[in-house]
């Protein structure tokens, strides 16, 4: 505990509050200690894919100032950080002996954040596949699956003393079907078999990755992070009840359905043709028990029917709602947080839940002297911390909060023109200047102000 941490009104002693983030989004420094190149690198040189024609190159800085983000960190009062290790840093081709200088420079921030108090949580996988791999097939190809075992066994002996939550993978689907999918993110392939195949080999890595870390017999814990997506039918007309129930499969039975050892979802799956590569045996490794199950929450949809079509296999629609937007324009939906985690526990049981993102960007044009009064954030994070609440009131096992972001970073395809950070980051000079959220949620954290 630090000293700053009180007690948030709503949530149980021992409740774990604190941010992410993610290698490539912030690190920067890809050039140092024989880094290997990311698809994300080579997918930001092909031009016209992000906004800006930003990469990962310079981000936040943050492989260089660790002391800075972890005083950062310290001075929020947060009881953990979540970050990513960059799999092409521990291992430049994706296969083979670890950089010891990689692995050195997590174990020094790993210590600098025990010393301020604050528990690492370590993403394994957050988007930055060794574009070696790629090169090999990517996803797609089942040896990717063993090739992140493997990495995910070295982080385990390398780290394991330290680190006592991990996230094998972040936001699988994101991976696999916009990565192979719709192309719109890193590699960028536009094939939906491939997608599917990328899904499978996913969660197969994941399975081994597990099993491997329970035979470590590390006392730690160990979890996957998705982005369910549980969308409000636009009306109460049975097709568009039905069109949302559609939508969800694909960003989660999908995905919760194997990882709960029930198989996929296979009239989904025969309706679009798709026949997942399962060998004997994946299953069950997909199915290793979980210790927590991490969704991130950002949106809630309003879906409605629409005629289907090759374009359209579900016949789903966004409606329009009354709710506000973000600058990603994504609704602004806080209950829909609480009616998502009820509705995965109802139906898959997982024996705890983590909010490992939440967030909101917005353009924070309201600035006086550097300072962003960023007001449109921090009633996001209130309302969607107060959804939290209500959540434990009902019942549910929420163990922790973690918001999206600490710093303005670099937001995929949109480069650097959406801001999530609580911490606003100078491009010029890249120094940090906390914005009015990060005060807000540090009076928070210390029990100074209620969700
Ligand atoms: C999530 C990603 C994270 C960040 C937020 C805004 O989908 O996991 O890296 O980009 O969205």
């Amino acid at each position: 505990m630090t000293a700053m941490q009180g007690r948030v009104e709503g949530f149980p002693a021992g409740f774990i509050w604190g941010c992410s983030n993610a290698s490539y989004q912030s690190e920067g420094s890809l050039h140092e200690l024989g880094r290997g190149e990311s698809i994300w690198d080579v997918f930001c040189r092909l031009g016209g894919k992000v906004a800006g024609g930003g990469s990962g190159e310079g981000a936040c800085d943050s492989w260089r100032r660790m002391e800075e983000d972890v005083a950062l960190l310290r001075g929020l009062g947060v009881g953990a950080y979540r970050f990513s290790l960059s799999w092409p840093r521990i291992q430049p081709s994706g296969k083979g002996r670890p950089v010891q200088g990689a692995i050195d420079h997590y174990l020094r921030f790993c210590d600098l954040l025990a010393e301020a108090g604050i528990e690492p949580i370590v993403t394994l996988y957050h988007w930055d596949l060794p574009q070696a791999l790629e090169d090999e097939g990517g996803w797609p190809m089942r040896e990717t699956a063993f090739r992140f075992a493997d990495y995910a066994a070295l982080a385990f002996d390398a780290l394991g003393g330290r680190v006592r939550r991990w996230v094998t993978l972040n936001e699988p689907w994101c991976s696999a079907f916009l990565g192979y999918g719709s192309g719109e993110h890193a590699p960028g392939r536009k094939d939906i078999g491939s997608a599917y195949r990328a899904a499978h080999h996913l969660l197969l890595g994941h399975g081994l990755a597990v099993g491997s870390y329970r035979e470590t017999g590390l006392p730690g814990e160990i979890g996957i992070t998705l982005n369910p997506a549980t969308p409000r039918p636009a009306t109460r007309r049975e097709q568009d009840i039905l069109a949302a129930q559609r939508f969800s499969v694909e960003r989660t039975a999908l995905w919760l359905d194997p990882l709960y050892g029930r198989g996929y979802p296979e009239a989904h799956l025969a309706a679009r043709g798709i026949a997942m590569p399962i060998e004997a045996g994946d299953l069950g490794r997909i199915a290793a028990e979980l210790d927590f199950l991490g969704v991130n929450y950002y949106n809630e949809d309003a879906i409605e029917a629409a005629p289907a079509g090759a374009g359209n296999p579900d016949g789903v629609a966004y409606a329009g709602d009354w709710h506000g937007r973000t600058a990603m324009g994504w609704s602004i939906v806080p209950d829909g947080l609480a009616r998502m985690l009820a509705r995965i526990h109802g139906q898959w049981r997982p024996k705890a839940l983590w909010v490992t993102e939440n967030g909101a960007a917005f353009a924070d044009e309201d600035m006086e002297a550097g300072r962003v009064h960023d007001r449109d954030r921090i009633e996001y994070l209130r309302s969607h911390i107060a959804s939290c609440r209500d959540a434990i009131a009902a019942g549910l096992p929420l163990r922790g909060y973690l918001a999206w972001t600490l710093m303005d970073n670099f937001e995929w395809s949109f480069g650097y023109t959406r801001k999530f950070g609580l911490v606003r980051v100078d491009s010029a000079t890249g120094e940090r200047h906390p914005k009015d959220s990060y005060h807000w949620y540090r009076d928070l954290l210390a029990g100074f102000v209620a969700p």
